[in-house]
């Protein structure tokens, strides 16, 4: 997978794909994140990317030219198979589409600033528009961070233990049971016998009816989906 990032303020979040699991799925060759500033596409002396909205709203809008020149540029080199754009009034991201978008080659994602940006760069390339929850950032570089994170891990040979990502909470409308390591005794709090019994058919039975608990006290809501 390939991610195209583009973005007036890509130092933001340059440092969560130089570490962790990011960094190690990159150096595996099995995730690739490139940063572009749009800055570089700026108009004139000062690289002008923003402007007065239309109409008299208040607030800045990222302007178009840059914008497509930009994605412009990078079409030229490869083509996308999904071109997002991180909006607040965009489709709710979970773990569904955090799993489609798994399955892509390659991928864009705008980062919205300001306003946002100009209605025309959304109606001439833009393939889905995602927001990452019911809150406003104050830009879209953080979901663009969330996104990437959540869509690399899935990635097959990203994770240690490949069956990790598919006991995570949500993958099945569940959320995760609770977990428990050593000691199995810790200042007279002791481990659910069941977990240290070695008797796999149980222990995965008791995973399944903590999970099933958990998502009826906590989110009774993914149960009816
Ligand atoms: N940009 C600003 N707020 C956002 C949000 N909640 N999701 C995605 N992009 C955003």
């Amino acid at each position: 997978m390939r991610i195209d990032i583009i973005s007036v303020l890509p130092e933001l979040i340059r440092s969560p794909f130089e570490a962790s699991i990011l960094k190690r799925a990159q150096q595996k060759g099995l995730a690739e994140v490139h940063l572009h500033n749009l800055k570089a596409f700026g108009l004139g002396k000062h690289r002008q990317v923003d402007d007065y909205s239309f109409g008299g709203n208040a607030g800045m809008v990222l302007r178009p030219e840059p914008l497509f020149d930009c994605i412009e540029s990078l079409e030229k080199e490869r083509a996308y198979d999904a071109i997002i754009y991180t909006t607040p009034d965009g489709k709710r991201f979970d773990q569904k589409v955090a799993n489609q978008l798994s399955l892509k080659g390659n991928l864009m994602i705008l980062c919205g600033h300001y306003k946002g940006i100009d209605q025309r760069v959304r109606d001439h390339f833009v393939t889905h528009e995602i927001s990452i929850g019911d809150y406003v950032l104050s830009g879209g570089e953080l979901a663009a961070a969330v996104i990437a994170d959540a869509l690399i891990r899935l990635i097959p040979g990203v994770l240690n233990d490949e069956t990790s990502a598919l006991t995570d909470s949500f993958q099945d409308n569940l959320l995760a049971p609770p977990v428990y390591t050593r000691p199995a005794e810790f200042r007279g709090m002791t481990v659910p016998e069941v977990l240290t019994s070695g008797h796999f058919k149980n222990i995965e039975s008791w995973n399944h009816e903590q999970a099933l608990t958990r998502t009826q006290e906590r989110r009774p809501d993914l149960l009816e989906e």
